[in-house]
Formats: structure tokens, C-alpha cells, sequence
């Protein structure tokens, strides 16, 4: 097969994904498709994309596989520790005293929930040292397009290697003592938890105070990240801030809309 043949059937393949499953596969960088597609190909036995293709006619079931493995999830809770104690102070204290309201975050791509979680525990924190309660002022949305993902959110039950990264008097504070771990009824309070796909939907319920996408526009080609984070720049609130994964970086109109305030830890703030 030529290469421009080998082209149009992954083209072929990839059009058929998309108008069966509704995800944007064009949204997707071609080498992660490509290389995600080929780990199923070779858990069938099957060897060209025709062939993927009329197993996927055949087996309903595949299509779940193909989105689970197209779907990268790995996470943690407080992964990466230097980027939440960065943002926890000052940029979250200064949000909870700065809003009269309710604190708005929305985690986007949220895995299996560790990120939302920890971004309630943190709010929780925080209100803790205003003297307030979190649960009347905070609020995250916890958002991914995986559904698998979004069951295990629900489920919120986590094996000790998930706690590996978050400081052990948080864990104590806020999460049943044995495993599989539960976050607390105050913790899971805070977190709403829906299907939503960053290619496709515009952002749930906007505005938002900070908007914690880490980890996921990495897979998206570069038209797609530069409009999803114009949209990320649209749904903040003046002074909101936009987290990012660490080797993450904003490009296009956005870069001029929103000021880099940690460069290691990929904070951005929107100016009022
Ligand atoms: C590597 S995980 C990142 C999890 C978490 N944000 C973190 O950094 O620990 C990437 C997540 O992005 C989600 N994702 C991929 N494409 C998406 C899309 N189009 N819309 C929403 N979420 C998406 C995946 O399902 C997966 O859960």
C-alpha cells in the first residue's frame, strides 16, 4: 500500500468514527490517532485500517474499546504538587476573597475525578482558613468526554497509589480512612460532575472563576487548541485564572488576552 492510500483509508476510518460516535477524530493530532488506533488494531489481529474498519461494522463493542484507548487517562490526585501549592496560594485565597459569591471552577478532561477532588479539597482549605464554608461558595465542574471516566468520578472510590502526590494531612482531612478510599460528603458536595466534549460543546455554565484544562489539549491539533483556549479566555472572569498542564502553552489570540503569571506551573490570569 502506497502511503497516500495508507492516508485515505486512516482518512476513511477516521470520517466513519466520527459520524458513528460523535467525537471530532479530525480535532485529534493524526500521530496520537494513529498510534491509539494501531493499539486496538493489534489486540484484534487485524493489520490494515479496511479491516479495522469492518470489524468495527461487525462489533458494536469495539467502538467503546477504541474510544476507552483513544481516551488517555492517567491522573492523580495533587499530581504535580508544586503547581497546586503555587495556585492554592495566593491565586485561589485571593479568588475566595475577592468573589462575594460563589467560587466557580470547572475541570476540564477530569479522568477519574482526581482533579476535581482535588480541587474541592483545596477550596475546602481555603474556606477553612477565611472561617467560611465551602459548600455554600464553591462549585466545580468536573467534565470529560470519556464516559468510563466519568463512572469511575461517580463512583469516587480510589486505591492508596492515587494519593502518592497529595500531602498525607490532606488525605487524613478530607478522605475516608479505608480503602478504597472515599473523598468526604463535604468534598463530593462540591463536585458536579458531566459529559462534555471540548472539541464540540461550548463550556458548560460560564463564567468561571478559575478553568483547569492539564493534560488533555495535548492531544488536539493546534486549530483546535488555539479556538478551545480563546474559549477558555471568553468564560473567565476578570482576574479568573486558567490552569494548564505542565508542558502545555497558550498560543493564538488568547496569549495576548490572558497574562502568564508562573511559567513553571502554567498559571494565566485574566486582566479586569
Ligand atoms: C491524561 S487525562 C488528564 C486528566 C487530568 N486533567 C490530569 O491532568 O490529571 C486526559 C483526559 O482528557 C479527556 N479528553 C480527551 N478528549 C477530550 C475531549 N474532546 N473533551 C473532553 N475531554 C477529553 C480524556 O478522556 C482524559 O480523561
Amino acid at each position: 500500500m502506497t502511503a497516500e492510500q495508507d492516508d485515505l483509508a486512516f482518512k476513511a476510518l477516521t470520517q466513519k468514527i466520527s459520524r458513528a460516535r460523535g467525537v471530532s477524530c479530525d480535532a485529534y493530532k493524526d500521530k496520537c490517532m494513529r498510534r491509539r488506533i494501531a493499539v486496538r488494531m493489534r489486540a484484534r489481529g487485524v493489520h490494515t485500517y479496511e479491516d479495522y474498519s469492518r470489524l468495527l461494522d461487525q462489533d458494536a463493542h469495539e467502538y467503546e474499546l477504541l474510544l476507552d484507548a483513544l481516551t488517555i487517562n492517567v491522573t492523580k490526585f495533587y499530581r504535580n504538587p508544586e503547581t497546586w501549592n503555587a495556585l492554592a496560594k495566593p491565586y485561589l485565597a485571593d479568588l475566595w476573597h475577592a468573589r462575594r459569591g460563589q467560587v466557580r471552577v470547572w475541570s476540564a478532561g477530569c479522568a477519574s475525578g482526581e482533579e476535581p477532588y482535588t480541587l474541592a479539597v483545596l477550596l475546602c482549605e481555603t474556606a477553612r482558613s477565611a472561617g467560611d464554608d465551602a459548600a455554600t461558595r464553591a462549585r466545580v465542574d468536573a467534565t470529560d468526554v470519556d464516559r468510563l471516566s466519568l463512572e469511575r468520578t461517580r463512583a469516587a472510590q480510589y486505591p492508596e497509589t492515587a494519593f502518592t502526590e497529595m500531602p498525607a494531612a490532606l488525605v487524613r482531612r478530607y478522605f475516608t480512612a479505608a480503602p478504597p478510599r472515599r473523598p468526604l460528603p463535604a468534598v463530593q458536595r462540591l463536585v458536579h460532575i458531566l459529559k462534555h466534549d471540548l472539541t464540540r460543546e461550548p463550556p458548560p455554565d460560564p463564567p468561571y472563576d478559575l478553568i483547569v484544562c492539564r493534560n488533555v489539549v495535548i492531544y488536539f491539533d493546534r486549530p483546535t487548541q488555539e479556538r478551545l483556549f480563546a474559549t477558555f479566555a471568553d468564560a473567565l472572569t476578570p482576574n479568573g485564572i486558567l490552569l494548564l498542564g505542565k508542558v502545555e502553552t497558550l498560543f493564538g489570540p488568547a496569549r495576548d488576552r490572558l497574562v502568564l503569571q508562573e511559567p513553571r506551573e502554567r498559571i494565566y490570569q485574566k486582566p479586569v
